[in-house]
């Protein structure tokens, strides 16, 4: 959440950081800012708003000038989105200039102690008192700013990526982080740096990058490079740095209209990396590096407890029955902001699997600190390479997805559900709970996933067509059972988070229960009905819906004649084994919910009160 980006070097800092916080919206758009210094002056002007509207206000506040600046696009905590708590903010004396994404939780009791010393704030963000503590610091103990910044944050409880300068020393920045991912590109010989949430922002201008672990600040200095240390004890750390794979294509909308529909799109691709090099069909096998360095860990377990938030959430309720389905062990799913607070049961011998698309996720984050304090063998689905929670996990496999920018989650979940499927196989190979021409049937069909999401993406059209007919729908209800089930949950969300409209997703034979009194000739209802899988049961509850004239949206099978007599509308998907069906059946709930909000003129890519990363609890 927030996205910050910052330049020092010889070029003109603006372009930069502007370009920079729009490759990093998806972090966060409730206001925007820029602080420039242009050799003589430090320049600040933020607005509530997108970076488009910063680019505006700019334009009538301050000069574009200056080879040092750094940028803010924000995801509101601490204070309303409006102008005065946009950042970048300025320390009383008017000398330091901060961003900051994260939240300082003891920010109260600082300020009481600011203010008992005269300090003013004028924002009521918790970033205005840092600023203010690390002026503080650096006029009492005479310290230079590095240092400030480095006994300041010992000072501050919370989770932060800050980057720092003083107009006085403008040579020189500084960036520490704790919880909030922090990039630094090396430039052009070493004589221009950038700062960044992720390396998008820089990616144009170098492919050397140093990435700061938790409790790391650095010292970014024109004359003397990246110095990294650590914020504890001032030690020196030796600086990593890395070549990024990433290319710019990967970050760009590539003739679609929105990320959202790209990302859609490259769901045939998306899979087909994630098991390449993985899935071994000639040689029936499943290679996977995290697994078969832990396969006793694996086949020990006594549960497999899987902890995420939202979308990844949903994947690993699509995994607790594939496991259980394929290896026999007992699977819970947790939301890892439960789990972390519960004081959950958990011993040594089991595995925890924690699944986040951003790596970032602080509930999921605290939730594998949690089970590793318990003993337990903790292994991370990432799709971002190097992210805190990869790096937090003893093993891991990575989702192969590329970036994905759109808030709405898409390619992650199915790409996730493709590494656990692998995972689900391979154990249940090693454990003998699958025959091995059951095996070879399963890594046969798998291989086939991409052609088929392929074949559903082509009903692309006739669902922007349902979209329309539906588009003005308060209310949507989504159903599925078995491994579906999860998927109507998805469906559910993906159309609230874009659309606005209140959706929900049940298990279907749960309708009776409560959710059928909404049912009425005004209500539609997306019914996951394929050919395999409690096809009769759910053909059932079509029929209770159809009894009380609701609208049936239903997904089905190719060729399906039962379903398709009854529902209003179906949207077919090629036929697969049972359990991959959520890999198909996802795409038209995608699509559906991506048609209804563009037909809504909603901003599908950056929904209100969303960011991408959660790095907030
Ligand atoms: C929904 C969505 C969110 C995320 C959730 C977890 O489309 O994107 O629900 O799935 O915030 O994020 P990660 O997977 O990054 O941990």
């Amino acid at each position: 959440m927030c996205g910050i980006v910052g330049y020092i070097g010889h070029r003109d800092a603006y372009p930069i950081i502007i370009e920079g916080l729009k490759r990093l919206e998806y972090r966060g758009y409730d206001s925007a800012g820029i602080a420039l210094f242009d050799g003589e002056t430090l320049n600040i002007s933020k607005t509530k708003g997108k970076v488009s509207d910063l680019e505006t206000r700019v334009v009538t506040e301050i000069p574009k000038k200056g080879t040092v600046g750094i940028g803010h696009t924000r995801w509101a905590t601490h204070g309303v989105p409006n102008d005065i708590n946009s950042h970048p903010h300025k320390s009383n004396s008017g000398d330091l200039v901060i961003i900051h994404n994260g939240i300082i939780e003891n920010y109260e009791s600082l300020k009481q102690e600011l203010t008992a010393r005269g300090y003013t704030f004028s924002s009521d963000t918790d970033t205005e008192v840092l600023v203010n503590l690390i002026e503080d610091v650096k006029q009492q103990e005479n310290v230079k700013l590095g240092q400030a910044v480095q006994i300041a944050l010992n000072q501050v409880i919370g989770a932060y990526a800050i980057a720092v300068f003083d107009k006085n020393k403008p040579e020189e920045v500084v960036v520490a982080r704790l919880g909030s991912p922090l990039a630094i590109g090396i430039g052009e010989n070493e004589s221009e740096f950038f700062i960044a949430s992720d390396a998008s922002p820089f990616l144009e201008y170098t492919k050397d990058a140093v990435y700061l672990e938790d409790e790391e600040m650095a010292i970014i200095s024109q004359k003397k490079g990246v110095k990294v240390r650590k914020i504890k004890d001032d030690s020196l750390v030796d600086t990593y740095v890395q070549k990024l794979q990433l290319n710019l294509e990967q970050i760009e909308k590539g003739g679609y209209d929105h990320f959202m529909l790209k990302e859609i799109h490259e769901q045939p691709k998306a899979i087909r990396d994630t098991y390449r090099g993985r899935l071994l069909r000639n040689e029936a096998i499943i290679k996977m590096a995290g697994v078969e360095d832990n396969m006793k860990k694996f086949l020990n377990a006594n549960r497999f407890i899987i902890v995420a938030c939202g979308t990844s959430w949903h994947a690993g309720l699509v995994a607790e029955y594939i496991f259980e389905d394929l290896i026999r062990v007992p699977v819970e799913v947790e939301y890892a902001s439960e789990f972390r607070y519960r004081n959950p049961v958990i011993n040594e011998n089991d595995v925890v699997i924690a699944i986040s698309q951003s790596g970032e996720t602080a509930d999921t984050l605290a939730a594998i600190k949690l089970a590793k304090s318990k003993g337990a063998f903790v292994f991370g689905v990432c799709n971002v390479v190097g992210s805190s929670i990869a790096r937090e996990t003893h093993a891991g496999a990575y989702t192969h997805a590329g970036p994905e920018i759109g808030v709405a989650s898409t390619k992650a979940f199915t790409t996730q559900i493709t590494v656990l499927t692998l995972m689900a196989l391979r154990l249940a190979r090693a454990k003998g709970t699958i025959s091995s021409s059951d095996f070879r049937t399963c890594l046969l069909e798998l291989e086939l996933i991409p052609n088929k999401v392929e074949q559903a993406l082509k009903s692309d059209i006739h669902i922007s067509l349902i979209a329309d007919i539906y588009k003005n729908s308060l209310n949507c209800l989504y159903l599925g059972r078995g491994y579906n089930f999860p998927v109507a949950l998805e469906g559910a969300l993906k159309l609230k988070e874009i659309s606005y409209i209140h959706a929900e997703g049940y298990p279907a034979a749960e309708m009776k229960h409560g959710p059928i009194a909404l049912i009425d000739e005004n209500m539609p209802i997306v019914v996951i009905a394929t050919k395999k899988g409690h096809y009769e049961k759910v053909v059932s509850n079509i029929q209770e819906i159809k009894s009380r004239k609701g609208k049936i949206i239903a997904i089905v099978s190719e060729g399906d004649e039962q379903v398709t007599e009854l529902a209003d509308h179906v949207i077919e998907v090629p036929e697969t084994l049972e359990f991959l069906t959520p890999l198909l059946t996802t795409i038209p709930l995608q699509l559906l919910s991506y048609h209804i909000a563009v037909l809504l003129d909603k901003n599908v890519d950056q929904p209100r009160n969303l960011a991408k990363s959660v790095t907030v609890e």
